[in-house]
């Protein structure tokens, strides 16, 4: 199990788990560009020879967002080792928590992040295109 920092080299097979991950953002290469490299992004790959997954966080002041996060192969510990990762990124910025907007149709992220730590702290109505609700969830960092 690997986790690093992503390179450019990366960034097509990084937008083409995004193009076929349901829930994941749709990134432009200029886009996902402007994040390698930069103070304020934690911008981390799982590579074990391949690269399988990606998660892409922001700090804004004392808090790190969670901004992305998908995997080419589910159910394999990929999501839940790029969180674990998160949390160190989070700590080196001095943030008290990492926090998160999700889905309410997206039961395997909603399992994912509650095990991994994140509280439910809020929901907004409607939020997403197809009409789904927004949980917004946190997790403190000690
Ligand atoms: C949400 C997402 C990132 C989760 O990643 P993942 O790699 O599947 O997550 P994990 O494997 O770490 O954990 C998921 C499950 O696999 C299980 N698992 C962990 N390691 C495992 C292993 N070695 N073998 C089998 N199962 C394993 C976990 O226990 C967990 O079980 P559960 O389904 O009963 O909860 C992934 O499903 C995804 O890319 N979804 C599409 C994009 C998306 O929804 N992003 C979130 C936007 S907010």
């Amino acid at each position: 199990m690997s986790v690093r920092q992503a390179q450019a080299s990366d960034l097509e097979v990084v937008r083409a788990i995004a193009a076929s991950s349901p829930f994941a953002a749709a990134w432009s290469l200029k886009q996902l560009q402007g994040e390698i490299g930069s103070p304020k992004s934690c911008f981390l790959v799982f590579d074990d020879g391949e690269v399988r997954g990606y998660l892409l966080a922001i700090q804004v002041a004392s808090e790190t967002q969670l901004v992305d996060i998908a995997v080419r192969d589910t159910g394999r510990g990929i999501g839940k080792a790029l969180l674990d990762h998160l949390d160190g990124a989070a700590r080196n910025w001095g943030c008290g928590k990492i926090t998160l907007e999700v889905s309410a149709k997206n039961e395997r992220a909603l399992r994912l992040y509650r095990r991994a730590g994140y509280d439910i702290v809020g929901r907004r109505p409607k939020f997403y295109n197809d009409g789904s609700d927004a949980i917004l969830m946190d997790r403190p960092l000690a």
